[in-house]
């Protein structure tokens, strides 16, 4: 089974950062530490562990971009993991923390091979693609956390 939690011990921390390198990092020939920005002090962390074995399977943060707006970003499913529902359990879990937040819009910068997947959770694309590193480009997307009126 697949569980949330967030990454307490420095353990935790490394293999999180580890993953984060290894699946939005070194397939660009980035150096180690590019994984990190200026957010992660101020960010909430989730990781996806598999309980039968410990691995860390998938990573992904949040933090308040602006007020009433979180941002999603460094998400990352191990590659031997995608498509197995592992994206949609930190989706889940990352928006139920907004909305703990208080948060009324969430969105991220979603790499071009990745916009359909947040549109399968209601996200939207606003703005144009801008490139980023490499052959990477990034658009933001996002959606509202606000209840429809009744
Ligand atoms: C994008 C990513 C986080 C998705 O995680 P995942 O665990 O593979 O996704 P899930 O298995 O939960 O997929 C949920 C649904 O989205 C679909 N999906 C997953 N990735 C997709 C993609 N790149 N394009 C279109 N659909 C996608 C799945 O088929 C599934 O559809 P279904 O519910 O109809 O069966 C993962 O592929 C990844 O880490 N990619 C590389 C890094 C990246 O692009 N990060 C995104 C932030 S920039």
């Amino acid at each position: 089974m697949i569980v949330v939690r967030t990454p307490k011990t420095k353990e935790d921390f490394k293999a999180y950062y580890a993953l984060r390198y290894h699946v939005l990092r070194e397939p660009f020939n980035q150096q180690r530490g590019t994984e990190k920005d200026d957010f992660e002090p101020i960010s909430q962390h989730f990781m996806a562990v598999d309980d039968a074995t410990g691995e860390i399977v998938g990573v992904v943060k949040l933090f308040e971009k602006e007020p009433g707006v979180g941002q999603v970003s460094h998400m990352a499913v191990k590659p031997s993991r995608q498509r197995q529902g592992i994206g949609h359990i930190l989706v889940e879990a990352v928006e139920a923390a907004a909305r703990e937040k208080g948060y009324e819009v969430l969105g991220l910068m979603s790499r071009l091979t990745s916009t359909k997947f947040f549109e399968k959770f209601g996200y939207r694309v606003v703005g144009l693609p801008t490139h980023y590193f490499a052959t990477v480009q990034l658009v933001w997307m996002e959606k509202s956390l606000k209840k429809p009126s009744p």
